[in-house]
Protein backbone atom coordinates (compact mmCIF):
# COMPACT_ATOMS: atom_id res chain seq x y z
CA UNK A 1 0.00 0.00 0.00
CA UNK A 2 1.27 3.73 -1.02
CA UNK A 3 0.09 5.49 1.93
CA UNK A 4 -0.05 9.01 2.55
CA UNK A 5 -0.03 11.33 5.45
CA UNK A 6 -3.11 11.53 8.19
CA UNK A 7 -4.71 14.67 7.46
CA UNK A 8 -3.81 14.66 4.18
CA UNK A 9 -6.64 16.74 2.13
CA UNK A 10 -8.25 14.36 0.05
CA UNK A 11 -10.64 16.83 -2.55
CA UNK A 12 -11.73 17.71 -6.05
CA UNK A 13 -11.64 21.42 -7.37
CA UNK A 14 -13.69 23.46 -9.58
CA UNK A 15 -14.06 27.31 -10.40
CA UNK A 16 -16.50 29.53 -10.46
CA UNK A 17 -17.17 30.70 -13.84
CA UNK A 18 -17.13 27.48 -15.45
CA UNK A 19 -19.55 25.89 -13.15
CA UNK A 20 -22.26 28.44 -11.35
CA UNK A 21 -24.13 29.85 -14.68
CA UNK A 22 -24.74 33.30 -15.53
CA UNK A 23 -22.17 34.69 -14.37
CA UNK A 24 -23.46 37.87 -16.02
CA UNK A 25 -21.01 40.35 -14.85
CA UNK A 26 -17.81 38.90 -15.25
CA UNK A 27 -15.19 39.56 -18.23
CA UNK A 28 -15.43 36.18 -19.70
CA UNK A 29 -19.37 36.56 -19.96
CA UNK A 30 -18.91 39.62 -22.05
CA UNK A 31 -16.05 37.69 -24.03
CA UNK A 32 -17.99 35.42 -24.91
CA UNK A 33 -21.12 37.19 -26.17
CA UNK A 34 -18.96 39.38 -28.09
CA UNK A 35 -19.70 39.11 -32.52
CA UNK A 36 -16.06 38.20 -33.13
CA UNK A 37 -15.89 35.48 -30.05
CA UNK A 38 -13.41 32.73 -30.69
CA UNK A 39 -14.79 30.75 -27.75
CA UNK A 40 -16.70 27.49 -29.26
CA UNK A 41 -19.83 27.89 -26.89
CA UNK A 42 -21.03 31.07 -24.58
CA UNK A 43 -21.49 29.12 -20.62
CA UNK A 44 -24.68 29.75 -20.37
CA UNK A 45 -26.30 28.21 -17.00
CA UNK A 46 -23.35 25.99 -16.78
CA UNK A 47 -23.62 23.11 -14.41
CA UNK A 48 -26.11 26.09 -12.28
CA UNK A 49 -23.68 25.08 -9.62
CA UNK A 50 -24.11 28.57 -8.12
CA UNK A 51 -27.77 27.02 -7.26
CA UNK A 52 -26.77 23.27 -6.86
CA UNK A 53 -23.63 23.74 -4.77
CA UNK A 54 -24.99 21.98 -1.68
CA UNK A 55 -25.81 18.52 -3.66
CA UNK A 56 -22.53 18.86 -5.55
CA UNK A 57 -20.73 18.73 -2.19
CA UNK A 58 -22.85 16.63 -0.46
CA UNK A 59 -21.27 13.46 -3.29
CA UNK A 60 -18.30 14.63 -2.89
CA UNK A 61 -18.27 14.29 1.03
CA UNK A 62 -20.27 10.82 0.59
CA UNK A 63 -17.59 9.43 -1.79
CA UNK A 64 -15.37 10.23 0.94
CA UNK A 65 -13.40 13.30 0.05
CA UNK A 66 -12.25 15.30 2.78
CA UNK A 67 -11.70 18.83 1.31
CA UNK A 68 -13.11 21.08 -1.39
CA UNK A 69 -11.73 23.87 -3.76
CA UNK A 70 -13.35 26.32 -5.01
CA UNK A 71 -13.63 29.84 -6.03
CA UNK A 72 -15.41 32.89 -5.24
CA UNK A 73 -16.74 35.28 -7.90
CA UNK A 74 -15.39 38.88 -7.49
CA UNK A 75 -17.86 39.79 -10.64
CA UNK A 76 -20.75 38.85 -8.30
CA UNK A 77 -19.40 40.11 -5.08
CA UNK A 78 -17.93 43.64 -7.14
CA UNK A 79 -20.26 44.06 -9.53
CA UNK A 80 -20.29 47.63 -9.76
CA UNK A 81 -16.72 49.67 -9.07
CA UNK A 82 -16.76 49.64 -5.30
CA UNK A 83 -20.01 48.05 -4.17
CA UNK A 84 -20.10 45.14 -2.43
CA UNK A 85 -23.04 42.64 -2.59
CA UNK A 86 -23.84 41.68 0.43
CA UNK A 87 -26.27 38.76 -0.64
CA UNK A 88 -23.72 37.79 -2.84
CA UNK A 89 -20.98 37.67 0.26
CA UNK A 90 -23.82 35.52 1.91
CA UNK A 91 -23.87 33.44 -0.50
CA UNK A 92 -20.28 32.30 -0.52
CA UNK A 93 -20.43 32.31 3.38
CA UNK A 94 -22.82 29.67 2.94
CA UNK A 95 -20.94 27.70 0.87
CA UNK A 96 -18.37 27.72 3.14
CA UNK A 97 -20.47 26.60 6.01
CA UNK A 98 -22.33 24.39 3.90
CA UNK A 99 -18.24 22.57 3.07
CA UNK A 100 -17.38 22.80 7.23
CA UNK A 101 -21.21 21.04 7.82
CA UNK A 102 -20.03 17.70 5.07
CA UNK A 103 -16.91 17.44 6.60
CA UNK A 104 -15.43 19.13 3.25
CA UNK A 105 -12.46 21.60 4.13
CA UNK A 106 -12.91 24.25 2.18
CA UNK A 107 -9.86 25.82 -0.09
CA UNK A 108 -10.79 29.26 -1.39
CA UNK A 109 -9.68 30.68 -4.21
CA UNK A 110 -10.34 34.16 -4.90
CA UNK A 111 -9.39 34.65 -8.50
CA UNK A 112 -9.63 32.00 -11.07
CA UNK A 113 -9.26 34.13 -14.29
CA UNK A 114 -12.16 35.87 -14.07
CA UNK A 115 -12.68 39.47 -13.15
CA UNK A 116 -15.70 42.46 -12.96
CA UNK A 117 -16.16 43.43 -16.74
CA UNK A 118 -15.78 46.67 -15.01
CA UNK A 119 -12.23 46.25 -13.98
CA UNK A 120 -11.68 44.77 -17.15
CA UNK A 121 -12.48 47.92 -19.00
CA UNK A 122 -10.54 49.85 -16.68
CA UNK A 123 -7.74 48.28 -17.68
CA UNK A 124 -7.59 44.94 -16.60
CA UNK A 125 -3.99 43.67 -15.20
CA UNK A 126 -2.76 46.88 -16.81
CA UNK A 127 -4.22 49.21 -14.72
CA UNK A 128 -1.87 50.98 -12.27
CA UNK A 129 -4.12 50.74 -9.26
CA UNK A 130 -4.89 47.02 -10.08
CA UNK A 131 -3.12 45.68 -7.07
CA UNK A 132 -4.96 48.44 -5.00
CA UNK A 133 -8.29 46.54 -6.52
CA UNK A 134 -7.50 43.07 -5.43
CA UNK A 135 -6.14 44.03 -2.39
CA UNK A 136 -9.60 46.00 -1.19
CA UNK A 137 -11.64 43.01 -2.79
CA UNK A 138 -9.72 40.72 -0.11
CA UNK A 139 -10.48 42.88 2.27
CA UNK A 140 -14.30 43.04 1.49
CA UNK A 141 -14.23 38.88 1.83
CA UNK A 142 -12.46 38.83 4.81
CA UNK A 143 -15.97 37.45 6.63
CA UNK A 144 -16.45 34.39 4.34
CA UNK A 145 -13.08 33.52 5.59
CA UNK A 146 -13.29 33.23 9.08
CA UNK A 147 -13.68 29.69 8.89
CA UNK A 148 -11.46 28.51 6.01
CA UNK A 149 -7.58 27.43 6.41
CA UNK A 150 -6.25 27.67 2.78
CA UNK A 151 -6.67 30.42 0.36
CA UNK A 152 -5.71 30.61 -3.05
CA UNK A 153 -5.80 34.17 -3.74
CA UNK A 154 -4.71 33.73 -8.21
CA UNK A 155 -5.00 30.65 -10.07
CA UNK A 156 -2.64 30.06 -12.48
CA UNK A 157 -0.75 33.59 -12.72
CA UNK A 158 1.57 32.62 -15.90
CA UNK A 159 -2.13 31.42 -17.44
CA UNK A 160 -3.57 34.43 -16.37
CA UNK A 161 -0.93 36.69 -17.38
CA UNK A 162 -1.00 34.83 -21.19
CA UNK A 163 -4.86 36.01 -21.11
CA UNK A 164 -4.08 39.67 -20.19
CA UNK A 165 -2.73 39.42 -24.38
CA UNK A 166 -0.41 41.40 -26.30
CA UNK A 167 3.14 42.39 -25.64
CA UNK A 168 2.97 41.38 -22.20
CA UNK A 169 2.53 37.69 -23.04
CA UNK A 170 4.99 37.55 -26.00
CA UNK A 171 7.35 39.59 -23.65
CA UNK A 172 7.08 36.64 -21.29
CA UNK A 173 8.16 33.84 -23.37
CA UNK A 174 10.78 36.21 -24.82
CA UNK A 175 12.47 36.86 -21.63
CA UNK A 176 15.44 34.71 -20.60
CA UNK A 177 15.98 36.68 -17.10
CA UNK A 178 13.36 38.01 -14.63
CA UNK A 179 12.93 41.29 -15.42
CA UNK A 180 11.87 44.37 -13.35
CA UNK A 181 9.23 45.19 -16.17
CA UNK A 182 7.53 42.04 -16.68
CA UNK A 183 4.28 44.18 -16.89
CA UNK A 184 1.50 42.27 -16.00
CA UNK A 185 3.44 39.68 -14.24
CA UNK A 186 4.46 42.12 -11.96
CA UNK A 187 1.33 43.29 -11.46
CA UNK A 188 -0.11 39.78 -10.58
CA UNK A 189 2.94 39.32 -8.04
CA UNK A 190 2.09 42.98 -6.28
CA UNK A 191 -1.62 41.73 -5.88
CA UNK A 192 -0.89 38.36 -4.56
CA UNK A 193 1.53 39.77 -1.98
CA UNK A 194 -0.82 42.72 -1.29
CA UNK A 195 -3.92 40.11 -1.14
CA UNK A 196 -1.70 37.96 1.24
CA UNK A 197 -1.13 41.24 3.29
CA UNK A 198 -4.84 41.61 4.10
CA UNK A 199 -5.05 37.73 4.63
CA UNK A 200 -2.90 38.07 7.42
CA UNK A 201 -4.99 40.06 9.80
CA UNK A 202 -6.67 35.82 9.57
CA UNK A 203 -4.32 34.53 11.55
CA UNK A 204 -5.51 30.92 10.58
CA UNK A 205 -5.58 31.77 7.18
CA UNK A 206 -2.86 29.74 4.94
CA UNK A 207 -1.81 31.31 1.96
CA UNK A 208 -0.57 31.08 -1.64
CA UNK A 209 -1.12 31.31 -5.44
CA UNK A 210 -1.40 28.34 -7.78
CA UNK A 211 0.88 27.27 -10.61
CA UNK A 212 0.55 26.04 -13.99
CA UNK A 213 3.18 23.75 -13.98
CA UNK A 214 3.96 22.40 -17.29
CA UNK A 215 6.96 19.47 -18.05
CA UNK A 216 8.63 21.42 -21.27
CA UNK A 217 11.02 18.34 -22.29
CA UNK A 218 13.75 19.42 -24.89
CA UNK A 219 14.02 17.12 -28.37
CA UNK A 220 17.44 17.59 -27.19
CA UNK A 221 18.16 18.69 -30.90
CA UNK A 222 20.65 21.34 -31.62
CA UNK A 223 19.33 24.68 -30.06
CA UNK A 224 16.21 23.11 -28.13
CA UNK A 225 17.99 23.10 -24.85
CA UNK A 226 18.11 26.84 -25.45
CA UNK A 227 14.86 27.26 -26.50
CA UNK A 228 13.94 24.67 -22.97
CA UNK A 229 15.35 27.66 -20.99
CA UNK A 230 13.13 30.42 -22.05
CA UNK A 231 10.01 28.07 -22.15
CA UNK A 232 10.69 27.14 -18.65
CA UNK A 233 12.00 30.44 -17.78
CA UNK A 234 10.47 32.84 -16.69
CA UNK A 235 6.94 31.15 -18.04
CA UNK A 236 7.19 28.49 -14.76
CA UNK A 237 9.77 28.76 -13.03
CA UNK A 238 9.50 32.87 -11.89
CA UNK A 239 6.21 32.18 -10.60
CA UNK A 240 7.31 29.27 -8.48
CA UNK A 241 10.30 30.80 -7.42
CA UNK A 242 8.25 33.63 -6.18
CA UNK A 243 5.99 31.34 -3.65
CA UNK A 244 9.17 30.91 -1.50
CA UNK A 245 7.77 32.31 1.59
CA UNK A 246 3.95 31.84 1.13
CA UNK A 247 2.21 29.65 3.50
CA UNK A 248 1.96 26.38 -0.19
CA UNK A 249 2.20 26.25 -3.39
CA UNK A 250 -0.85 25.36 -5.43
CA UNK A 251 0.48 23.01 -7.83
CA UNK A 252 -1.68 21.76 -11.36
CA UNK A 253 -0.17 20.02 -13.92
CA UNK A 254 -1.93 18.19 -16.35
CA UNK A 255 0.33 16.79 -19.59
CA UNK A 256 3.81 18.14 -20.93
CA UNK A 257 4.99 19.87 -24.10
CA UNK A 258 8.06 18.99 -26.45
CA UNK A 259 10.41 22.10 -27.53
CA UNK A 260 12.45 22.05 -30.32
CA UNK A 261 14.75 24.56 -31.73
CA UNK A 262 11.81 26.32 -32.66
CA UNK A 263 9.72 25.92 -29.69
CA UNK A 264 6.70 23.97 -28.51
CA UNK A 265 5.88 20.77 -30.77
CA UNK A 266 2.35 19.63 -31.48
CA UNK A 267 1.43 16.38 -29.36
CA UNK A 268 2.56 13.51 -31.87
CA UNK A 269 0.48 10.73 -33.57
CA UNK A 270 2.29 7.85 -31.34
CA UNK A 271 0.94 8.73 -27.88
CA UNK A 272 -2.43 8.46 -26.55
CA UNK A 273 -3.99 12.17 -26.36
CA UNK A 274 -7.55 13.40 -24.35
CA UNK A 275 -10.14 15.47 -25.26
CA UNK A 276 -8.25 18.72 -24.93
CA UNK A 277 -5.72 17.00 -27.53
CA UNK A 278 -2.86 16.76 -24.71
CA UNK A 279 -0.83 13.56 -24.29
CA UNK A 280 -1.99 11.51 -21.81
CA UNK A 281 1.10 11.68 -19.34
CA UNK A 282 0.52 11.19 -15.64
CA UNK A 283 3.74 11.54 -14.42
CA UNK A 284 3.51 15.47 -15.14
CA UNK A 285 2.42 15.58 -11.56
CA UNK A 286 5.69 13.85 -9.87
CA UNK A 287 7.41 16.50 -11.90
CA UNK A 288 5.25 19.70 -11.15
CA UNK A 289 5.18 18.93 -7.89
CA UNK A 290 8.93 18.29 -7.57
CA UNK A 291 10.20 21.14 -9.61
CA UNK A 292 7.96 23.23 -7.38
CA UNK A 293 9.22 22.00 -4.17
CA UNK A 294 12.91 23.07 -5.65
CA UNK A 295 12.08 26.29 -7.14
CA UNK A 296 10.01 27.43 -4.60
CA UNK A 297 12.70 26.53 -1.79
CA UNK A 298 10.84 24.07 -0.32
CA UNK A 299 7.61 25.52 0.37
CA UNK A 300 4.60 22.66 0.83
CA UNK A 301 2.98 22.01 -2.22
CA UNK A 302 -0.40 21.45 -2.65
CA UNK A 303 -1.73 19.87 -5.57
CA UNK A 304 -4.48 22.00 -6.57
CA UNK A 305 -5.43 20.46 -10.12
CA UNK A 306 -4.57 17.27 -12.00
CA UNK A 307 -7.11 15.60 -13.99
CA UNK A 308 -8.12 14.85 -17.73
CA UNK A 309 -10.59 15.31 -20.27
CA UNK A 310 -12.05 11.72 -21.14
CA UNK A 311 -15.27 10.32 -22.47
CA UNK A 312 -13.46 7.03 -20.57
CA UNK A 313 -14.02 6.94 -16.96
CA UNK A 314 -11.38 4.25 -16.79
CA UNK A 315 -8.96 6.39 -18.60
CA UNK A 316 -9.53 8.98 -15.38
CA UNK A 317 -8.67 6.58 -13.56
CA UNK A 318 -5.55 5.10 -15.09
CA UNK A 319 -4.02 8.85 -15.44
CA UNK A 320 -5.01 9.34 -11.43
CA UNK A 321 -3.51 6.37 -10.42
CA UNK A 322 -0.64 7.56 -12.03
CA UNK A 323 -0.25 10.37 -11.13
CA UNK A 324 -1.02 9.42 -7.33
CA UNK A 325 1.89 7.05 -6.99
CA UNK A 326 4.38 9.63 -8.96
CA UNK A 327 3.59 12.10 -5.86
CA UNK A 328 3.73 9.09 -3.49
CA UNK A 329 7.16 8.76 -5.18
CA UNK A 330 8.32 12.28 -4.85
CA UNK A 331 6.72 12.54 -1.25
CA UNK A 332 9.01 9.86 -0.07
CA UNK A 333 11.93 11.40 -1.38
CA UNK A 334 11.42 14.51 1.11
CA UNK A 335 8.87 16.78 -1.17
CA UNK A 336 6.22 17.99 1.34
CA UNK A 337 2.44 17.44 0.13
CA UNK A 338 -0.60 18.76 1.97
CA UNK A 339 -2.73 17.45 -0.15
CA UNK A 340 -4.64 16.65 -3.64
CA UNK A 341 -7.49 18.08 -5.34
CA UNK A 342 -8.32 16.71 -8.86
CA UNK A 343 -9.30 18.43 -11.27
CA UNK A 344 -12.39 19.00 -11.22
CA UNK A 345 -15.42 17.99 -9.19
CA UNK A 346 -17.98 18.39 -12.27
CA UNK A 347 -18.08 17.69 -15.46
CA UNK A 348 -17.87 21.83 -16.35
CA UNK A 349 -17.61 24.47 -19.05
CA UNK A 350 -13.58 24.58 -20.12
CA UNK A 351 -12.99 28.40 -21.42
CA UNK A 352 -12.63 28.53 -24.48
CA UNK A 353 -13.59 25.28 -25.65
CA UNK A 354 -16.82 24.59 -24.35
CA UNK A 355 -18.42 22.47 -22.90
CA UNK A 356 -16.94 18.88 -25.05
CA UNK A 357 -13.86 18.86 -22.94
CA UNK A 358 -14.98 17.02 -19.75
CA UNK A 359 -12.82 16.95 -16.88
CA UNK A 360 -15.70 15.58 -14.35
CA UNK A 361 -15.21 13.21 -11.62
CA UNK A 362 -19.59 13.49 -11.52
CA UNK A 363 -21.27 13.86 -15.24
CA UNK A 364 -23.91 16.82 -15.91
CA UNK A 365 -27.05 15.69 -17.57
CA UNK A 366 -26.98 20.04 -19.33
CA UNK A 367 -30.56 19.96 -19.83
CA UNK A 368 -31.98 18.63 -16.65
CA UNK A 369 -28.32 19.57 -14.57
CA UNK A 370 -29.00 16.04 -13.05
CA UNK A 371 -25.78 14.58 -11.20
CA UNK A 372 -24.27 11.34 -12.00
CA UNK A 373 -21.07 10.47 -10.50
CA UNK A 374 -19.10 8.50 -12.34
CA UNK A 375 -16.74 5.24 -10.95
CA UNK A 376 -14.16 7.69 -10.66
CA UNK A 377 -15.31 9.33 -7.77
CA UNK A 378 -16.11 6.20 -5.88
CA UNK A 379 -12.38 5.16 -6.85
CA UNK A 380 -10.66 8.30 -5.39
CA UNK A 381 -13.08 8.60 -2.65
CA UNK A 382 -11.69 4.98 -1.57
CA UNK A 383 -8.24 5.96 -1.70
CA UNK A 384 -9.09 9.07 0.18
CA UNK A 385 -10.90 6.29 2.69
CA UNK A 386 -8.10 4.16 2.50
CA UNK A 387 -5.23 7.13 2.75
CA UNK A 388 -3.56 5.68 -0.15
CA UNK A 389 -3.38 3.45 -3.22
CA UNK A 390 -3.96 -0.16 -2.77
C1 LIG B 1 -6.39 24.98 -15.38
C2 LIG B 1 -7.45 25.95 -14.99
O1 LIG B 1 -7.21 26.50 -13.72
C3 LIG B 1 -8.87 25.40 -15.10
O2 LIG B 1 -9.72 26.49 -15.08
C4 LIG B 1 -8.98 24.54 -16.34
O3 LIG B 1 -10.30 24.13 -16.55
C5 LIG B 1 -8.08 23.36 -16.20
N1 LIG B 1 -6.71 23.78 -15.99
C6 LIG B 1 -8.12 22.40 -17.39
O4 LIG B 1 -7.67 23.04 -18.52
Amino acid sequence: MKSFPNGFLWGAATAAHQIEGNNINSNWWVMEHAENSNMVEPSGDAMDSYHRYPEDMKLLAQAGLNSYRFSIEWARIEPERGFFSRAELDHYRRMVDTARDLGLDPTVTLMHFTVPRWMFDDGFWRADDAADLFARYTEAVLPILDDVTYVCTINEPNIAAMLAGGEDASNLVAFGLPNPDLGVADTLLESHHRSREVLSQLSHVKSGWTVATQAFHSTGEPGADEKLHEYGYPRDDWYLEQSAGDDFVGVQAYTRTFIGPEGPLPVSDEVETTLTGWEFFPDALQMGVRSAWEKSDHTPVIVTENGIATADDTRRIAYTEGALSGLHAAMEDGVEVLGYQHWSALDNYEWASGFRPTFGLIAVDRETFVRTPKPSLAWLGDVAKRGGLA
